[in-house]
């Protein structure tokens, strides 16, 4: 059973050890095909709640739900084949382009990775790759580009088409033109499904639903945008610098 995308925190407590208690009280409701946005300083917790979501770790007191549903109820591969995730940096593997995309649903036929390569706006540079899909990327990729890793890393999340997906963005500058490019590939990826993402660009936090402001484990402010820079608030800070 697949999930549709609807996330539920509870009054979730949570720490890595015993006695130190890292997110307070953090309560959190995404409607399918939401957007999400996680900011805040270094150590606030935003990643912290991307591993809850993918319950890497049992927390601590409150519930975690996907539709409805405990998620220390669901079954691993549900929740595996319910999730995508775009991580900062990508890890890539010695192999094809081809292999690296299908990675993300190691029985797709060679369509569905152009038509997953193309909606990332990877298909243009793998075109023009010597081997083109067969080029063998090696050392992690280390032949490529941060923009067109990024690209493979949008092309091997879309292939899997999951409900619920998890961004990290890269803060590491690329130029505004690879960035468009990305960001474009990303928009496209994000259509439809539930997102959470751990903002670093104006861009994708403005366009955001929700905006959750996090310091030191706890969730200070949520609004949209809008409504955040009427509180003039923490993110009101963040944003007017
Ligand atoms: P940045 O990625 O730096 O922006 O921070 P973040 O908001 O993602 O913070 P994160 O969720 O990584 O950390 C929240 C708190 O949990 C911090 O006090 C970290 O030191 C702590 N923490 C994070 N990961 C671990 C871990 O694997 N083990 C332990 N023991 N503590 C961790
Ligand atoms: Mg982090």
């Amino acid at each position: 059973t697949r999930v549709l995308g609807d996330v539920v925190f509870e009054n979730v407590d949570f720490g890595y050890t015993e006695g130190k208690i890292v997110l307070h009280d953090v309560a959190l409701y995404a409607k399918p095909g939401q957007k999400i946005a996680f900011v805040g300083s270094t150590g606030a917790g935003k990643t912290t709640i991307t591993n809850l979501i993918n319950r890497f770790y049992p927390i601590m007191d409150g519930k975690i739900r996907y539709d409805g549903i405990n998620i220390n109820k669901i079954h691993k591969s549900d929740l595996r084949q319910s999730l995508g995730i775009v991580l900062q940096d990508t890890h890539l593997f010695t192999g094809t382009v081809a292999e690296n995309i299908r990675y993300g649903k190691l029985d797709a036929t060679d369509e569905e990775v152009i038509k997953a390569a193309k909606l990332a706006n990877a298909d243009g540079f793998i075109q023009h790759l010597p081997e083109g899909y067969n080029s063998i990327l090696t050392g992690d990729g280390g032949s490529l580009s941060q923009g067109q890793r990024q690209l493979l890393a949008i092309a091997r999340a879309a292939i899997a088409n999951p409900p619920v997906l998890i961004l990290d963005e890269a803060t590491s500058s690329i130029d505004t033109r690879t960035e468009a490019i990305v960001q474009q590939g990303m928009d496209r990826l994000m259509e439809g499904r539930t997102v959470f993402v751990i903002a670093h660009r104006l861009s994708t936090v403005k366009n955001s639903d929700v905006i959750m402001v996090l310091e030191q484990g706890r969730i200070i402010e949520k609004g949209s945008h809008n409504d955040l820079i009427m509180q003039k608030g923490k993110y009101y800070q963040l944003y007017t610098g």
